[in-house]
C-alpha cells in the first residue's frame, strides 16, 4: 500500500483514494433479522461489480455475540473477487485469527477500543488483555500470509467515558506498529469524530508511530461524517471506510448508528477531483439492492437523489402558475 508522502500535506487533487466498503461487516452486524448467506454474497458481488476493490466482508467473532455474521466462512467462500480485490474481515482474538487463517483473505482488521469501558463491552476483556493476545494473533496471521490493519474503536470519543485523549490513540497505534501492523484504522464507533478531534488523533499517531499508514472509519451519527473525511484529506489520509446505503453501527455501543454512506462518499470524492475507480450509477444500483434486501429505506442521500446531473422531465413537474 502507498506510504503517506508527508506528515501533514493534503492529498493532492487527482489522487486515487481507497474506498473500503464495510457494509457487509459493520452494516450487517447490527441487523436483527438474519440476512440469508446468498443475499449477503449477492450484495458483496454487486458492490464489487460497481468498481469497489476493498471490502471488509464479515467478522470472525462469537456467533453468540453477533449471530448475523455466523456464516463468515460461507460468505467468504461464495463471493466473486474481481481482479485486484482486497478482502478483509474483522478479528477480535486468537480464535478469530485461527478461523481467518483458513480463509482466502488479504488482511484482517483486528479490534481493540481506545476506551476501557467500550473494550469491556465489545470484546469482554480489558485493553491490556486484547493487546497481549494480539502477539499470538499477529503470529498466526503472518504464518498464513495475511496482512493486518490494526483497528482502534472509540478513537474519537467513547459513549461511556466521553473524551478519549489523542495520546491514548497514539499509544495503541505505536503498539500496533511494534507488533508489525501494515496500517492502523481509527474507528469512530458512535459518530463522535469532529474535524478537530480527527486532526488531533492523526497528528498524535504521526508523533507516536511515525510512518504508520492511517485509515479512517467514520459514522454519520451527528451528520459530520463527510466533513471529517475532508479533514482527513487535508491531513494526507487516502483510505476511508464507508457502508453501502449508510448501514451500520456497533451493537455494543450505546447510540451507535450508520457508517458514512459509500455512495455519498464516492460522490463527494469524485466531485472534489479525486479518483475512486467506482462507477457511481452502478454503486447506487448496489445500494438499491441492499435497501430491498434490508427491507427499509437506508439513510444515504445520493441513493435517493441520484448523481448531480440527473435530469428530470419538465413535463412531469408541476408549474407554479399563479
Ligand atoms: N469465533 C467463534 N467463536 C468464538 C470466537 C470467535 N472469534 N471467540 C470465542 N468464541 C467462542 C469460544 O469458542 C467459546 O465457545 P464455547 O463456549 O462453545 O466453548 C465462547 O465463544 C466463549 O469464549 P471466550 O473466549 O470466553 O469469549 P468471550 O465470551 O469472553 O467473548 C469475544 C469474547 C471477543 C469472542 C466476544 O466478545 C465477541 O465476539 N466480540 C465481538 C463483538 C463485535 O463483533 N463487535 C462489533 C465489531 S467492533
Ligand atoms: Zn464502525
Amino acid at each position: 500500500m502507498a506510504a503517506i508522502a508527508a506528515p501533514t500535506a493534503p492529498v493532492p487533487e487527482g489522487a486515487r483514494i481507497t474506498v473500503c466498503e464495510v457494509g457487509p461487516r459493520d452494516g450487517f452486524q447490527s441487523e436483527k433479522t438474519f440476512i440469508p448467506t446468498e443475499r449477503k454474497i449477492e450484495i458483496a458481488n454487486a458492490l464489487f461489480a460497481s468498481g469497489i476493490k476493498h471490502m471488509q466482508v464479515t467478522s470472525f467473532v462469537s456467533p453468540r455475540a453477533v449471530p448475523q455474521l455466523a456464516d463468515a466462512e460461507q460468505v467468504l467462500a461464495g463471493i466473486d473477487r474481481p481482479e485486484g480485490a482486497f478482502v478483509t474481515a474483522l478479528v477480535p482474538n486468537l480464535r478469530g485469527a485461527e478461523r481467518a487463517a483458513g480463509c482466502a483473505l488479504d488482511a484482517v482488521h483486528t479490534v481493540v477500543s481506545a476506551s476501557e469501558t467500550h473494550n469491556l463491552k465489545n470484546v469482554n476483556r480489558p485493553i491490556a488483555q486484547s493487546l497481549a493476545e494480539f502477539e499470538a494473533v499477529f503470529d498466526r496471521l503472518r504464518k498464513a500470509g495475511i496482512g493486518i490493519e490494526g483497528g482502534i474503536a472509540t478513537a474519537f470519543g467513547c459513549p461511556f467515558e466521553g473524551v478519549v485523549p489523542p495520546e491514548q490513540v497514539g499509544r495503541i497505534a505505536k503498539r500496533y506498529q511494534d507488533l508489525g501492523a501494515d496500517s492502523v484504522s481509527l474507528g469512530d464507533t458512535t459518530g463522535m469524530a469532529t474535524p478537530l478531534t480527527v486532526r488531533a488523533a492523526i497528528r498524535a499517531i504521526r508523533d507516536a508511530a511515525p510512518g504508520l499508514e492511517i485509515h479512517l472509519h467514520f459514522h454519520n451519527t451527528r451528520g459530520v461524517g463527510l466533513a471529517c473525511v475532508m479533514t482527513g484529506l487535508a491531513e494526507g489520509v487516502t483510505h476511508y471506510d464507508a457502508a453501502v446505503g449508510g448501514l451500520g453501527g456497533c451493537p455494543f455501543a450505546a447510540g451507535a448508528t450508520g457508517n458514512i454512506c459509500t455512495e455519498d462518499l464516492v460522490y463527494l470524492l469524485q466531485e472534489s477531483g479525486y479518483a475512486t475507480g467506482v462507477d457511481l450509477e452502478a454503486l447506487i444500483g448496489a445500494g438499491l439492492l441492499t435497501q430491498q434486501v434490508i427491507g427499509r429505506p437506508l439513510p444515504g442521500q445520493v441513493i435517493k437523489a441520484g448523481p448531480r446531473l440527473k435530469r428530470y422531465d419538465p413535463a412531469l413537474t408541476a408549474t407554479a402558475a399563479g
